[in-house]
């Protein structure tokens, strides 16, 4: 397949599974609105020159916030389903600060909503509706991170924590392993699972797992969602990937309250405080690699996730730094470059760390979405080359295999569910981010 036939595949995979107001992920497999596939949706609206249709998407994200600034991972829009957990579990009704009218999840997800508003403001040829766009959102926008800063960093370190794994979007990751060990499960209520009825189980999180993402959610529940429960929580980790977007969308924010004349300096000072803690608190020396910060235990995470790499896309690496991360992980064929084993770039973690598993979700599959973002951190640092591949690999991937969740980094066999939104819509808005 050409690139020009992939784009109209991608077009139609966006259109099947539109649902007006927002995209789904999967209409099987993931019937509601997420949150940073809404954002990645959005893009690939864009792309397609529909930028009426991308700011949709953003405001039905957007509608589903709560009164403190909260922007919930899951909106359920079209419930009820079959999804498990649904809006029967999470019960936002139980929290006063929740919408009152729409139900949703009680946690966030990976800040992207602020710098995918800012990409499309910069290029929908329409400029009067562009700034009308950008001063109706900016305001709720601000509240989210506001949020971020005031709720969820309660070890004031300048960065925002997660209490779930499912708020960094790679729910499985190695890098829960140790965190999630320390969280209770006695006592829990017999449950469904849904998520393996259309994916094999040996590609989805385990069952010991899943008892630990239910654990949290009555935990959290249980504090109505709010203050308490962050502060109580067992799993308290402050993420590489989430922040690097946070930091990236605060830029974006930035840029827009110049633009609308509202103050500037809250946002520099989020901006200075989050560039000092991924020096001093996320950067491994001995490593050469950005770690997650484990908040319980008060060190970090020594796993290495793909998700590192995002401090490069948003400039929160030294060219030193950025050129040891690639050195000794991104073109060592022990840590994420092909080898005899693997032949695609760039598996979700490191082959040489002990959780590595090629075909399990986000234990080592390929996704699409982290690919491009590593990618154009790459550029920024002037690896263009190594972009270049990355993005190679990723069409190779969909070509071979159609725009699947995620890809064996072995085979570039298609994972996970298929005609997943954000493969389909980042082949078309690579070139946005
Ligand atoms: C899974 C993914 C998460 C994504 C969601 C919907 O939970 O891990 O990142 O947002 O599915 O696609």
């Amino acid at each position: 397949m050409n690139i020009e036939d992939l784009r109209k595949a991608a077009a139609e995979v966006l259109r099947r599974n539109d649902r007006g107001t927002f995209t789904a992920p999967s209409p099987r497999q993931y019937p509601h609105l997420w949150l940073w596939d809404a954002g990645f949706a959005a893009l690939g609206w864009a792309a397609l020159e529909d930028f009426e249709r991308a700011y949709r998407e953003i405001r039905a994200a957007l509608q589903g916030q709560w009164r403190n600034g909260m922007l919930p991972h899951v909106v359920f829009y079209g419930w009820p389903s079959a999804y498990f957990p649904g809006a029967d579990v999470w019960r936002s009704d139980l929290a006063p600060e929740a919408p009152g009218d729409l139900p949703t999840s009680g946690i966030t997800q990976p800040p992207v909503l602020a710098f995918v508003a800012w990409i499309l403001f910069q290029h929908d040829p329409d400029r009067q509706r562009a700034e009308a766009f950008l001063r109706e959102v900016f305001p709720a926008l601000r509240a989210y991170h506001r949020w971020l800063h005031a709720v969820r960093d309660p070890d004031g370190i300048g960065l925002s924590c997660i209490v779930h794994p499912w708020e960094s979007g790679m729910d499985n990751s190695p890098l829960w392993d140790l965190p999630l060990s320390r969280v209770p499960t006695e006592g829990l209520p017999p449950y469904q699972r849904a998520d393996a009825h259309w994916v094999p189980e040996e590609q989805r999180p385990r069952r010991a797992d899943y008892d630990r993402f239910l654990a949290l959610i009555l935990h959290l529940r249980s504090h109505q969602y709010g203050e308490s429960g962050v502060r109580h929580s067992p799993f308290r980790v402050y993420d590489v990937l989430f922040n690097a977007l946070r930091h990236r969308s605060e830029e974006a924010l930035h840029a827009m309250a110049r633009i609308l004349g509202e103050p500037t300096g809250e946002i520099e000072g989020w901006l200075e405080r989050s560039r000092a803690a991924f020096q001093t608190r996320l950067w491994d020396p001995a490593r050469g690699f950005f770690l997650d910060w484990d908040g319980i235990a008060g060190d970090r995470i020594p796993v290495i996730a793909a998700g590192g790499f995002l401090a490069l896309y948003a400039g929160l690496a030294t060219p030193e730094q950025a050129r040891e991360m690639v050195d000794r992980y991104l073109r060592n064929p022990e840590a994420f470059a092909p080898d005899g084993g693997t032949r695609y770039l760039v598996p979700t973690v490191s082959k040489a760390d002990p959780g590595w598993e090629p075909r399990r979700y986000w234990r080592g599959p390929i996704w699409v979405n982290l690919n491009a973002l590593i990618a154009h951190g790459l550029a920024r640092y002037g690896f263009h080359e190594l972009a270049g591949e990355i993005r190679r690999h990723t069409l190779e991937l969909i070509a071979r295999s159609g725009f699947h969740e995620y890809y064996d980094p072995r085979t570039g066999e298609g994972l996970g569910i298929g005609d997943f939104t954000w493969s389909a819509a980042l082949l078309l808005g690579w070139e946005l981010l």
